[in-house]
Protein backbone atom coordinates (compact mmCIF):
# COMPACT_ATOMS: atom_id res chain seq x y z
CA UNK A 1 0.00 0.00 0.00
CA UNK A 2 1.69 3.03 -0.85
CA UNK A 3 1.20 6.87 0.21
CA UNK A 4 -2.17 7.46 0.65
CA UNK A 5 -5.01 5.33 -1.57
CA UNK A 6 -6.69 5.43 1.55
CA UNK A 7 -8.49 8.27 0.78
CA UNK A 8 -11.85 8.94 1.77
CA UNK A 9 -13.53 11.38 -1.18
CA UNK A 10 -12.06 13.25 -4.05
CA UNK A 11 -12.91 16.49 -1.99
CA UNK A 12 -10.69 14.84 0.47
CA UNK A 13 -8.15 14.93 -1.90
CA UNK A 14 -8.46 18.44 -2.46
CA UNK A 15 -8.70 19.27 1.36
CA UNK A 16 -5.73 17.78 2.16
CA UNK A 17 -3.74 19.44 -0.53
CA UNK A 18 -4.97 22.76 1.19
CA UNK A 19 -4.40 21.44 4.31
CA UNK A 20 -0.53 20.81 2.91
CA UNK A 21 -0.45 24.24 1.61
CA UNK A 22 -1.63 26.47 4.41
CA UNK A 23 0.29 25.96 7.53
CA UNK A 24 2.91 28.30 8.93
CA UNK A 25 4.43 29.76 5.66
CA UNK A 26 0.91 30.97 5.51
CA UNK A 27 0.74 32.98 8.54
CA UNK A 28 4.28 33.55 10.52
CA UNK A 29 6.54 33.09 7.36
CA UNK A 30 4.70 35.12 4.67
CA UNK A 31 4.65 37.91 7.10
CA UNK A 32 8.09 37.88 8.29
CA UNK A 33 9.64 38.38 4.79
CA UNK A 34 6.75 40.99 4.09
CA UNK A 35 7.61 43.22 6.84
CA UNK A 36 11.50 42.25 6.44
CA UNK A 37 11.26 44.15 2.69
CA UNK A 38 8.85 46.40 3.47
CA UNK A 39 5.70 45.01 1.87
CA UNK A 40 5.09 47.41 -1.55
CA UNK A 41 8.54 46.02 -2.50
CA UNK A 42 7.90 42.51 -1.77
CA UNK A 43 4.07 42.37 -2.81
CA UNK A 44 5.19 43.00 -6.49
CA UNK A 45 7.36 39.84 -7.15
CA UNK A 46 5.17 37.95 -4.57
CA UNK A 47 2.24 38.45 -6.73
CA UNK A 48 3.97 37.86 -10.15
CA UNK A 49 5.65 34.82 -9.09
CA UNK A 50 2.21 33.51 -8.54
CA UNK A 51 1.04 34.16 -11.89
CA UNK A 52 3.99 33.05 -13.77
CA UNK A 53 5.82 30.52 -11.62
CA UNK A 54 3.04 29.24 -8.73
CA UNK A 55 -0.23 28.38 -10.58
CA UNK A 56 1.38 27.02 -13.84
CA UNK A 57 3.94 24.65 -11.62
CA UNK A 58 0.63 23.51 -10.13
CA UNK A 59 -1.33 23.10 -13.01
CA UNK A 60 1.93 21.00 -14.15
CA UNK A 61 2.19 19.08 -11.22
CA UNK A 62 -1.73 18.43 -10.35
CA UNK A 63 -1.16 17.08 -14.61
CA UNK A 64 1.64 14.82 -14.15
CA UNK A 65 0.46 13.12 -10.99
CA UNK A 66 -2.80 12.17 -12.50
CA UNK A 67 -0.86 10.75 -15.60
CA UNK A 68 1.47 8.88 -13.48
CA UNK A 69 -0.46 7.88 -10.94
CA UNK A 70 -3.06 5.88 -14.17
CA UNK A 71 0.20 4.10 -14.64
CA UNK A 72 0.37 2.81 -11.10
CA UNK A 73 3.03 5.14 -9.93
CA UNK A 74 2.71 7.67 -6.83
CA UNK A 75 6.09 9.24 -6.44
CA UNK A 76 7.98 11.76 -8.35
CA UNK A 77 11.24 9.33 -8.87
CA UNK A 78 8.06 7.00 -11.03
CA UNK A 79 6.53 9.89 -11.65
CA UNK A 80 9.43 11.33 -13.73
CA UNK A 81 10.55 7.78 -15.34
CA UNK A 82 7.46 7.23 -16.90
CA UNK A 83 7.83 11.36 -18.35
CA UNK A 84 10.86 10.73 -19.54
CA UNK A 85 12.14 7.22 -19.46
CA UNK A 86 15.44 7.89 -18.95
CA UNK A 87 18.15 6.30 -16.37
CA UNK A 88 19.00 9.74 -14.16
CA UNK A 89 15.09 10.89 -13.99
CA UNK A 90 14.18 9.03 -11.14
CA UNK A 91 17.29 10.14 -9.65
CA UNK A 92 16.09 14.31 -10.41
CA UNK A 93 12.76 12.62 -8.43
CA UNK A 94 14.79 11.53 -5.49
CA UNK A 95 16.45 14.82 -4.95
CA UNK A 96 12.51 16.04 -4.64
CA UNK A 97 11.94 13.69 -1.37
CA UNK A 98 15.00 14.68 0.33
CA UNK A 99 14.20 18.68 0.46
CA UNK A 100 10.14 18.41 1.67
CA UNK A 101 12.28 15.68 4.34
CA UNK A 102 14.99 18.43 4.91
CA UNK A 103 12.19 21.00 6.10
CA UNK A 104 10.18 18.97 7.98
CA UNK A 105 13.30 18.55 10.36
CA UNK A 106 12.83 22.37 11.41
CA UNK A 107 9.39 22.64 10.41
CA UNK A 108 8.11 20.87 13.84
CA UNK A 109 10.32 22.79 15.74
CA UNK A 110 8.20 25.83 14.78
CA UNK A 111 5.44 23.78 15.09
CA UNK A 112 6.03 22.94 18.69
CA UNK A 113 6.16 26.61 19.32
CA UNK A 114 2.63 27.07 18.55
CA UNK A 115 1.57 23.84 20.61
CA UNK A 116 3.42 25.27 23.34
CA UNK A 117 2.00 28.66 23.02
CA UNK A 118 -1.69 27.38 22.89
CA UNK A 119 -0.58 25.81 26.17
CA UNK A 120 0.54 28.39 27.32
CA UNK A 121 -2.79 30.59 26.82
CA UNK A 122 -4.25 27.19 28.39
CA UNK A 123 -2.62 27.53 31.68
CA UNK A 124 -2.74 31.29 31.80
CA UNK A 125 1.10 31.28 31.27
CA UNK A 126 0.57 33.66 28.41
CA UNK A 127 -1.74 36.35 30.56
CA UNK A 128 1.54 38.60 30.80
CA UNK A 129 -0.63 41.83 30.24
CA UNK A 130 -0.60 44.60 27.44
CA UNK A 131 3.36 45.13 27.25
CA UNK A 132 4.66 43.97 24.08
CA UNK A 133 8.00 43.44 26.28
CA UNK A 134 6.60 41.15 28.40
CA UNK A 135 6.44 38.83 25.36
CA UNK A 136 9.38 39.42 23.53
CA UNK A 137 11.39 38.23 26.75
CA UNK A 138 8.83 35.23 26.55
CA UNK A 139 9.88 34.49 23.27
CA UNK A 140 13.51 35.19 23.79
CA UNK A 141 13.54 32.83 27.16
CA UNK A 142 11.84 30.32 25.26
CA UNK A 143 13.45 29.80 22.39
CA UNK A 144 16.87 30.74 24.45
CA UNK A 145 17.89 33.83 21.41
CA UNK A 146 19.28 35.00 24.62
CA UNK A 147 20.78 32.10 26.13
CA UNK A 148 24.01 30.55 25.92
CA UNK A 149 23.85 29.85 21.84
CA UNK A 150 21.64 26.54 21.65
CA UNK A 151 18.01 27.15 20.63
CA UNK A 152 16.43 25.28 23.51
CA UNK A 153 19.11 24.98 26.27
CA UNK A 154 18.29 23.08 28.45
CA UNK A 155 14.64 23.93 28.14
CA UNK A 156 12.68 21.10 28.76
CA UNK A 157 8.96 22.25 28.43
CA UNK A 158 10.40 22.92 24.43
CA UNK A 159 11.13 18.81 24.45
CA UNK A 160 7.87 17.99 25.42
CA UNK A 161 6.10 19.79 22.88
CA UNK A 162 8.56 18.66 20.30
CA UNK A 163 7.99 15.29 21.50
CA UNK A 164 4.07 15.92 20.78
CA UNK A 165 4.22 16.92 17.91
CA UNK A 166 6.44 13.80 16.46
CA UNK A 167 3.92 11.75 18.04
CA UNK A 168 0.87 13.34 15.86
CA UNK A 169 3.24 13.31 12.76
CA UNK A 170 3.94 10.22 12.84
CA UNK A 171 0.53 8.76 14.14
CA UNK A 172 -1.02 10.21 10.87
CA UNK A 173 2.20 8.70 8.75
CA UNK A 174 1.66 5.51 10.01
CA UNK A 175 -2.07 5.31 9.78
CA UNK A 176 -2.30 6.35 6.48
CA UNK A 177 -3.78 10.31 5.70
CA UNK A 178 -7.15 9.61 5.25
CA UNK A 179 -7.28 11.27 9.09
CA UNK A 180 -5.73 14.73 7.74
CA UNK A 181 -8.36 14.57 5.57
CA UNK A 182 -11.25 14.23 8.80
CA UNK A 183 -9.08 17.52 10.90
CA UNK A 184 -8.60 19.89 7.24
CA UNK A 185 -12.20 19.39 6.91
CA UNK A 186 -13.03 20.75 10.52
CA UNK A 187 -9.88 22.70 11.20
CA UNK A 188 -9.41 24.83 7.97
CA UNK A 189 -13.04 26.42 8.48
CA UNK A 190 -12.44 27.02 12.55
CA UNK A 191 -9.05 28.95 11.53
CA UNK A 192 -10.46 30.79 8.61
CA UNK A 193 -13.52 32.01 11.36
CA UNK A 194 -10.59 32.93 14.37
CA UNK A 195 -9.12 34.22 11.59
CA UNK A 196 -11.14 36.68 10.51
CA UNK A 197 -12.60 37.89 13.70
CA UNK A 198 -8.59 38.64 15.15
CA UNK A 199 -8.94 40.36 12.24
CA UNK A 200 -11.33 42.62 12.48
CA UNK A 201 -9.60 42.98 16.20
CA UNK A 202 -6.49 44.21 14.58
CA UNK A 203 -7.93 46.29 11.82
CA UNK A 204 -9.74 48.00 14.68
CA UNK A 205 -6.40 48.54 17.18
CA UNK A 206 -6.55 52.35 16.10
CA UNK A 207 -3.75 54.13 18.23
CA UNK A 208 -3.06 51.35 21.11
CA UNK A 209 -0.14 53.66 21.96
CA UNK A 210 -0.40 57.64 22.23
CA UNK A 211 3.02 57.79 23.20
CA UNK A 212 3.61 56.58 19.64
CA UNK A 213 0.85 58.03 17.17
CA UNK A 214 2.33 56.85 14.38
CA UNK A 215 2.33 53.29 15.06
CA UNK A 216 -1.22 53.18 13.79
CA UNK A 217 -3.08 50.28 12.22
CA UNK A 218 -2.89 52.47 8.95
CA UNK A 219 0.32 53.44 8.63
CA UNK A 220 0.98 49.31 9.53
CA UNK A 221 -1.41 48.82 6.32
CA UNK A 222 0.90 50.97 4.34
CA UNK A 223 3.60 49.09 5.44
CA UNK A 224 2.24 45.96 3.67
CA UNK A 225 1.17 47.97 0.57
CA UNK A 226 3.08 51.11 -0.21
CA UNK A 227 6.71 51.58 -1.69
CA UNK A 228 9.39 52.18 0.38
CA UNK A 229 9.98 55.80 0.85
CA UNK A 230 13.55 56.11 1.19
CA UNK A 231 15.18 54.12 -1.49
CA UNK A 232 13.71 53.58 -4.86
CA UNK A 233 11.10 50.90 -6.02
CA UNK A 234 13.39 50.34 -8.82
CA UNK A 235 16.52 49.83 -7.22
CA UNK A 236 14.66 47.46 -4.31
CA UNK A 237 13.43 45.40 -7.29
CA UNK A 238 16.80 44.93 -8.63
CA UNK A 239 17.95 42.90 -5.63
CA UNK A 240 17.81 39.12 -7.08
CA UNK A 241 17.13 37.94 -2.90
CA UNK A 242 14.08 39.78 -2.56
CA UNK A 243 12.90 37.94 -6.13
CA UNK A 244 14.47 34.62 -4.67
CA UNK A 245 12.84 35.28 -1.45
CA UNK A 246 9.20 36.16 -3.20
CA UNK A 247 9.34 33.01 -5.74
CA UNK A 248 10.27 30.60 -2.87
CA UNK A 249 7.47 31.87 -0.58
CA UNK A 250 5.27 31.18 -3.37
CA UNK A 251 6.53 27.54 -3.74
CA UNK A 252 6.73 27.25 0.11
CA UNK A 253 3.29 27.99 0.35
CA UNK A 254 2.04 26.71 -2.28
CA UNK A 255 3.62 23.34 -1.79
CA UNK A 256 4.47 23.42 -4.80
CA UNK A 257 7.90 22.16 -6.18
CA UNK A 258 7.90 19.36 -3.30
CA UNK A 259 6.48 15.67 -4.60
CA UNK A 260 3.61 16.86 -2.45
CA UNK A 261 0.88 17.47 -5.03
CA UNK A 262 2.32 14.95 -7.16
CA UNK A 263 2.09 12.04 -4.30
CA UNK A 264 -1.62 13.31 -3.31
CA UNK A 265 -2.95 13.72 -6.62
CA UNK A 266 -1.79 11.11 -8.39
CA UNK A 267 -4.67 9.40 -6.87
CA UNK A 268 -7.62 10.90 -8.65
CA UNK A 269 -9.56 9.82 -12.05
CA UNK A 270 -9.61 11.09 -15.68
CA UNK A 271 -13.60 11.93 -14.60
CA UNK A 272 -11.81 14.44 -11.69
CA UNK A 273 -11.31 18.44 -12.51
CA UNK A 274 -7.81 18.76 -11.69
CA UNK A 275 -7.41 22.46 -13.32
CA UNK A 276 -10.18 23.90 -10.96
CA UNK A 277 -8.71 21.62 -8.24
CA UNK A 278 -5.49 23.19 -8.58
CA UNK A 279 -7.03 26.46 -9.26
CA UNK A 280 -9.42 26.18 -5.84
CA UNK A 281 -6.58 25.03 -3.54
CA UNK A 282 -3.90 27.95 -4.70
CA UNK A 283 -6.83 30.28 -4.19
CA UNK A 284 -7.68 29.14 -0.97
CA UNK A 285 -4.34 29.62 0.09
CA UNK A 286 -3.33 33.09 -0.72
CA UNK A 287 -6.39 34.15 0.56
CA UNK A 288 -5.20 32.41 3.67
CA UNK A 289 -1.85 33.76 2.95
CA UNK A 290 -2.33 37.78 1.96
CA UNK A 291 -6.19 38.25 3.69
CA UNK A 292 -5.41 37.04 6.84
CA UNK A 293 -1.56 35.62 7.28
CA UNK A 294 -0.44 39.38 5.83
CA UNK A 295 -3.15 42.03 7.27
CA UNK A 296 -3.08 40.57 10.89
CA UNK A 297 0.40 39.85 11.57
CA UNK A 298 2.12 42.47 9.48
CA UNK A 299 -0.03 45.53 11.04
CA UNK A 300 0.16 44.19 14.35
CA UNK A 301 3.78 43.83 14.47
CA UNK A 302 4.22 47.50 13.30
CA UNK A 303 1.84 48.65 15.60
CA UNK A 304 3.60 46.36 19.02
CA UNK A 305 7.02 46.16 17.43
CA UNK A 306 7.72 49.13 15.20
CA UNK A 307 8.83 46.11 13.00
CA UNK A 308 11.84 45.64 14.96
CA UNK A 309 12.82 42.08 13.84
CA UNK A 310 13.43 39.41 16.87
CA UNK A 311 15.71 37.43 15.62
CA UNK A 312 13.48 35.36 12.59
CA UNK A 313 11.39 35.39 10.06
CA UNK A 314 9.11 32.93 11.80
CA UNK A 315 9.39 34.37 14.86
CA UNK A 316 7.33 37.72 14.51
CA UNK A 317 4.21 36.40 14.83
CA UNK A 318 5.18 34.55 18.47
CA UNK A 319 5.52 38.04 19.78
CA UNK A 320 2.98 40.80 17.82
CA UNK A 321 0.23 38.59 17.97
CA UNK A 322 -0.22 37.95 22.03
CA UNK A 323 0.00 42.11 22.11
CA UNK A 324 -3.14 41.89 20.09
CA UNK A 325 -4.61 38.83 22.20
CA UNK A 326 -3.87 41.14 25.25
CA UNK A 327 -6.32 44.06 23.68
CA UNK A 328 -9.08 41.54 23.00
CA UNK A 329 -11.82 40.83 25.44
CA UNK A 330 -11.98 37.09 25.63
CA UNK A 331 -7.88 37.60 24.68
CA UNK A 332 -7.34 34.10 26.40
CA UNK A 333 -9.60 32.30 24.63
CA UNK A 334 -8.51 33.71 21.21
CA UNK A 335 -4.51 33.18 22.15
CA UNK A 336 -5.50 29.62 22.86
CA UNK A 337 -7.78 29.08 19.63
CA UNK A 338 -5.36 31.05 17.01
CA UNK A 339 -2.06 29.01 18.25
CA UNK A 340 -4.10 25.69 18.62
CA UNK A 341 -4.96 26.23 15.26
CA UNK A 342 -1.89 27.87 13.81
CA UNK A 343 -1.07 24.29 15.45
CA UNK A 344 -3.34 22.04 13.58
CA UNK A 345 -2.84 23.89 10.16
CA UNK A 346 0.95 23.13 10.61
CA UNK A 347 0.39 19.30 11.49
CA UNK A 348 -1.44 19.29 7.98
CA UNK A 349 1.50 20.51 6.11
CA UNK A 350 4.27 18.79 7.98
CA UNK A 351 2.45 15.40 7.93
CA UNK A 352 2.27 16.04 3.71
CA UNK A 353 6.27 16.72 3.82
CA UNK A 354 6.27 13.19 5.10
CA UNK A 355 4.03 11.36 2.51
CA UNK A 356 6.61 11.71 -0.60
CA UNK A 357 8.97 10.26 1.77
CA UNK A 358 6.98 7.18 2.38
CA UNK A 359 5.56 6.71 -1.03
CA UNK A 360 8.46 6.36 -2.15
CA UNK A 361 10.37 3.53 0.82
CA UNK A 362 6.57 1.80 -0.12
CA UNK A 363 7.08 2.00 -3.73
CA UNK A 364 10.48 2.31 -4.73
CA UNK A 365 12.48 0.15 -1.83
CA UNK A 366 9.40 -1.76 -1.25
CA UNK A 367 9.47 -1.26 2.20
CA UNK A 368 6.57 -2.03 4.46
CA UNK A 369 4.74 1.22 6.03
CA UNK A 370 6.31 -0.17 9.11
CA UNK A 371 9.38 -0.05 8.25
CA UNK A 372 9.43 3.13 6.51
CA UNK A 373 7.44 5.11 8.62
CA UNK A 374 10.41 4.11 11.30
CA UNK A 375 13.25 4.59 9.01
CA UNK A 376 11.83 8.16 8.48
CA UNK A 377 11.37 8.75 11.94
CA UNK A 378 14.80 8.06 13.07
CA UNK A 379 16.13 9.65 10.47
CA UNK A 380 14.01 13.18 11.22
CA UNK A 381 14.40 13.23 14.87
CA UNK A 382 18.30 13.09 14.42
CA UNK A 383 17.77 15.87 12.26
CA UNK A 384 15.33 17.86 14.38
CA UNK A 385 17.58 17.33 17.49
CA UNK A 386 20.26 18.49 15.46
CA UNK A 387 18.30 21.95 14.61
CA UNK A 388 17.49 22.85 18.23
CA UNK A 389 21.26 21.68 19.76
CA UNK A 390 23.39 22.72 17.46
CA UNK A 391 22.17 25.02 14.65
CA UNK A 392 22.88 27.62 17.18
CA UNK A 393 20.83 30.53 17.39
CA UNK A 394 17.60 31.78 15.93
CA UNK A 395 19.34 33.44 12.78
CA UNK A 396 20.42 29.61 12.00
CA UNK A 397 16.24 28.89 11.51
CA UNK A 398 16.37 31.48 8.60
CA UNK A 399 19.35 30.44 7.04
CA UNK A 400 18.41 26.85 6.90
CA UNK A 401 15.16 27.69 5.81
CA UNK A 402 16.82 29.56 3.10
CA UNK A 403 18.44 26.69 1.66
CA UNK A 404 15.53 23.91 1.95
CA UNK A 405 12.98 26.10 1.87
CA UNK A 406 14.22 28.64 -0.82
CA UNK A 407 17.00 27.81 -2.43
CA UNK A 408 16.99 23.77 -3.50
CA UNK A 409 13.03 24.68 -4.04
CA UNK A 410 14.17 26.62 -6.72
CA UNK A 411 16.49 24.64 -8.42
CA UNK A 412 13.93 21.72 -8.20
CA UNK A 413 11.26 23.85 -9.95
CA UNK A 414 13.33 24.37 -12.63
CA UNK A 415 14.23 20.67 -13.19
CA UNK A 416 10.36 20.03 -12.59
CA UNK A 417 9.51 22.68 -15.25
CA UNK A 418 12.05 21.40 -18.20
CA UNK A 419 11.40 17.66 -17.49
CA UNK A 420 7.09 18.50 -17.78
CA UNK A 421 7.35 21.40 -20.20
CA UNK A 422 10.12 20.13 -22.88
CA UNK A 423 11.32 16.11 -22.20
CA UNK A 424 7.35 15.12 -21.68
CA UNK A 425 5.72 17.93 -23.87
CA UNK A 426 3.56 20.78 -22.39
CA UNK A 427 1.04 19.43 -25.22
CA UNK A 428 1.16 16.06 -23.38
CA UNK A 429 0.95 18.22 -19.76
CA UNK A 430 -2.16 20.74 -21.04
CA UNK A 431 -3.63 17.29 -22.91
CA UNK A 432 -4.12 15.98 -19.22
CA UNK A 433 -5.08 18.89 -17.22
CA UNK A 434 -7.84 19.01 -20.15
CA UNK A 435 -9.22 15.93 -19.81
CA UNK A 436 -12.14 15.83 -16.81
CA UNK A 437 -11.92 19.81 -16.88
CA UNK A 438 -14.74 22.09 -16.88
CA UNK A 439 -12.23 24.98 -16.36
CA UNK A 440 -10.87 26.47 -20.09
CA UNK A 441 -7.47 26.43 -20.20
CA UNK A 442 -5.85 29.88 -20.88
CA UNK A 443 -4.69 30.15 -24.05
CA UNK A 444 -1.09 32.09 -22.96
CA UNK A 445 -0.39 28.82 -20.61
CA UNK A 446 1.98 26.71 -23.02
CA UNK A 447 3.86 29.86 -23.76
CA UNK A 448 4.20 30.51 -19.71
CA UNK A 449 5.29 26.89 -19.41
CA UNK A 450 7.11 26.21 -21.79
CA UNK A 451 9.29 29.62 -21.80
CA UNK A 452 8.44 32.20 -19.52
CA UNK A 453 9.25 29.49 -16.07
CA UNK A 454 12.06 28.54 -16.83
CA UNK A 455 13.59 31.84 -18.18
CA UNK A 456 12.19 33.19 -15.21
CA UNK A 457 13.37 30.75 -12.94
CA UNK A 458 17.07 30.93 -14.56
CA UNK A 459 17.28 34.68 -14.73
CA UNK A 460 16.86 34.73 -10.53
CA UNK A 461 19.23 31.93 -9.98
CA UNK A 462 21.79 33.32 -12.44
CA UNK A 463 21.25 36.98 -10.90
CA UNK A 464 21.47 35.49 -6.98
CA UNK A 465 24.54 33.85 -8.16
CA UNK A 466 25.95 36.91 -9.87
CA UNK A 467 24.65 39.11 -6.68
CA UNK A 468 26.44 36.56 -4.25
CA UNK A 469 29.04 34.66 -4.68
N1 LIG B 1 2.91 24.95 2.52
C1 LIG B 1 3.32 24.83 3.89
C2 LIG B 1 3.14 26.15 4.60
O1 LIG B 1 2.84 27.15 3.96
O2 LIG B 1 3.31 26.19 5.81
C3 LIG B 1 4.72 24.35 4.02
C4 LIG B 1 5.10 23.15 3.21
C5 LIG B 1 4.28 22.04 3.11
C6 LIG B 1 6.33 23.15 2.58
C7 LIG B 1 4.68 20.92 2.38
C8 LIG B 1 6.73 22.05 1.87
C9 LIG B 1 5.90 20.96 1.76
F1 LIG B 1 6.32 19.90 1.09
Amino acid sequence: MSGGNAWGSRLGIILAVTGSAVGLGNFLRFPGLAAKYGGGTFMIPYFTAFILLGLPIAYIEWSIARYGGSRGYHSAPGIFSVLWPRRISPYLGVIGLIVPVGIYMYYVVIESWCLYYAWGYLSGALNLGTDVAGYRNFFDAFTGSTGNGTLFAGVSPMLISLAVCYIFNFFFVYRGIAGIERISRYGMPILLLTGLIVLVRVMTLGTPNPELPERNVLNGLGHLWNPPQNVGLGESLLNARLWMDAAGQIFFSLSVGFGVIINYASYLSKKDDIMLSATTAAAGNEFAEVALGGLITVPAAFVFLGLQGVGSTFGLGFVSLPAVFAHMPLGQLFGFLWFFLLFIAAITSSVSMLQPGIAFLEEGLHLDRKKSSAGLLLLTSLGTLFVVYYSGNLEALDTMDFWAGTFFIFVLALFQVIVAGWLFGVDNVLKEAAEGSRMRIPRILPFIIKYVCPAFLALIFIMWCYQNL
